[in-house]
């Protein structure tokens, strides 16, 4: 069993970063795999809606995307971890999941997905929301915790004060690794649901 877990934060040892390792003691316990990918530095670009990749299978643009696709193909849940800038995810990790989930194009039914929104202040709330839109739109289910899944901090390091937070962290980690176990378990049991052939409309017929 095999988890990617996605960091927006450009500081290596962030508040995001903190509160990954929370979860990383648990998934290490649980016998999880943990693969991660944090976007530091990196100059990600947005999607400029081409659609090389609807002919080709993959993003027109030569970075970590396609490579992230791969990994993110290969495991059983991913984890979204974003700073809170001006009230949203970090413009990097948009950039990426906008061009991650819209270019790749292989079956992603029942990969469980958790979101993590890290501020100083404000903001936590709607960018959990924002995050969990790319799993809420590709029938992943979300393991949830006992508040909508945020971590406060301003200085590197200062989450390590949010023991709520930190605590909310575990617990989602826990109910993910439940929850991955139980899909695999039923997906052998039952195979997946039916699926039916998308219908598309544009609201212009
Ligand atoms: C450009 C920028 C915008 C920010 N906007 C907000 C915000 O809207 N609300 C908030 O509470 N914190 C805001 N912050 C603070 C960060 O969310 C906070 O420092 C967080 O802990 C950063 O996480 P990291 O250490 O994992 O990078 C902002 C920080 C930066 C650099």
């Amino acid at each position: 069993m095999k988890v990617l877990i996605i960091n927006g934060s450009p500081l290596l040892n962030g508040n995001s970063s903190r509160l990954i390792n929370e979860m990383n003691n648990i998934f290490n316990k649980e016998g999880v795999e943990v693969d991660q990918y944090q976007i530091g530095s990196k100059a990600i670009r947005g999607c400029m809606a081409c659609n090389y990749c609807y002919e080709h299978g993959h993003c027109v643009f030569k970075d970590d995307v396609n490579d992230l696709a791969k990994r993110f193909e290969d495991s059983d849940g991913l984890v979204i971890v974003s700073p809170v800038y001006y009230g949203s995810a970090n413009g990097s990790i948009i950039s990426l999941l906008d061009r991650l989930f819209y270019s790749s194009h292989f079956d992603k039914r029942f990969k469980v997905g958790a979101a993590f929104a890290i501020a100083r202040r404000a903001g936590t709330t709607a960018t959990f929301d924002e995050l969990n839109k790319y799993f809420t739109i590709n029938q992943m289910p979300i393991a949830s915790g006992r508040y909508w899944n945020n971590g406060f901090g301003r200085e590197q390091g200062q989450i390590e004060k949010d023991e709520e937070g930190l605590q909310n962290a575990r617990v989602v980690t826990r109910n993910m690794v439940f929850l991955m176990k139980a899909i695999k378990d039923a997906k052998e049991k039952y195979g997946l649901p039916e699926k039916e052939d998308t219908t598309f409309t544009h609201f212009i017929k």
